[in-house]
């Protein structure tokens, strides 16, 4: 037997990041689920019981025997063992990316004579991984580019992506695309309501707009790119996805396309974490009467109220009000620096 959180399906994934955050749950157990949509959690030793219902007041601790989850035998882990040294495997293990079927991996410093080894490891543990590449360089300043260099498999950077039931084709050569953000694109769809007017800058090709407009197609959302090439994805993933009656894609600057744009939107987007600042005060005059923004930056943990400041300055000097809705932290981006994400409403 073992304690679980016994929590409603619906409220499922936030109790998974939670639990995840906290170190509560016990990853060695299988997750359980019993009749009327309930989801059962393990929880490890150390969990705090007060704490936990204060978060969730409907949910409840029980115990249960839930299933012990096998070791995988062939993880990528015990493969690496062997092939690099023990210090660098769980860096290693955390530090690559997949789209579609191709891994991007970070080869840490040192360990570059080792990295075909790595590579062909990684491809022989997910057959579906057909592509290893190398990141190769620092990401480039405006398009948000980096050099990838194939270490083993077929000599492609372009590959088709599914996420939330969007098909996304992309190649990671010529535009910008993280899977890293996925849970970020759900959170915020899930928050669009019909008729909404969203407008989301700096598109990419069009992850945002797609997983959007899949969860609320009674929306309407206008998806600005400047790099030509991203923007020649996003319109050919709005067409294989059929929503070309939903997302309208622009190619442009925002600072000369928004400013010409005749609508008020609901609902701004911006994915523009190094830099998004410099293009706040679009999203101010571009906000319908009452609108919500999600705002991506970097920042420390105790930089972030300062940030928040700034995000109100520039709001009140174009006569807008701003209240906080919720800062969600969406990402590791250096060792003590996070991606979060701003959710505010201007009125
Ligand atoms: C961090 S990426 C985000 C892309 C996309 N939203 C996603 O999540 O995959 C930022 C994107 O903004 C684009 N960009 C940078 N400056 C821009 C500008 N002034 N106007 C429009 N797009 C811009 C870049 O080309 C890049 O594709």
């Amino acid at each position: 037997m073992v304690r679980a959180l016994k929590i409603k399906k619906e409220k499922g994934s936030e109790a998974k990041k939670y639990l995840q955050e906290k170190n509560w749950l016990d990853t060695s157990i299988m997750i359980g689920k019993s009749a009327q949509r309930y989801l059962l959690f393990p929880l490890t030793e150390k969990f705090d019981e007060r704490l936990l219902l204060k978060k969730f007041p409907d949910a409840k601790i029980v115990e249960r025997s839930l299933q012990k989850l096998e070791k995988k035998k062939g993880s990528l882990k015990d493969l690496l063992k062997g092939v690099i040294p023990d210090k660098y495997i769980d860096k290693v293990v955390r530090s690559y990316d997949v789209v579609g079927d191709i891994a991007i991996i970070e080869i840490p410093k040192g360990l570059e004579r080792l990295e075909k080894s790595i590579a062909w490891t990684l491809k022989r543990t997910y057959p579906n991984i057909k592509v290893v590449a190398k990141k190769a360089g620092k990401v480039g300043e405006i398009y948000r580019l980096r050099k990838l260099e194939i270490l083993t498999g077929e000599k492609r950077t372009e590959t088709i992506h599914k996420e939330h039931g969007v098909i996304i084709k992309v190649d990671l050569a010529k535009a910008y695309f993280s899977p890293r953000y996925s849970g970020e694109r759900l959170r915020i769809a899930k928050q669009v309501k019909p008729n909404e007017k969203v407008l989301v800058m700096f598109a990419g090709i069009g992850p945002f707009a797609l997983v959007i407009a899949k969860e609320q197609p009674k929306c309407k959302i206008w998806a600005i790119e400047l790099n030509p090439d991203a923007y020649k994805f996003m319109e050919e993933n709005i067409r294989i996805n059929r929503m070309g009656h939903i997302i309208k894609p622009i190619l442009g600057d925002v600072r000369e396309v928004v400013p010409k744009l005749k609508e008020k939107f609901d609902r701004i987007i911006m994915v523009l974490p190094e830099s998004g600042f410099e293009f706040l005060d679009l999203a101010f005059k571009a906000a319908a009467e009452k609108a919500v923004a999600h705002f991506y930056l970097f920042s420390r943990e105790d930089e972030l109220s300062e940030k928040i400041e700034e995000i109100k300055k520039i709001g009140k000097k174009l006569n807008r009000k701003v209240k906080i809705l919720r800062k969600v932290k969406a990402g590791a981006y250096a060792p003590r620096t996070q991606r979060w994400c701003i959710d505010f409403e201007i009125s």
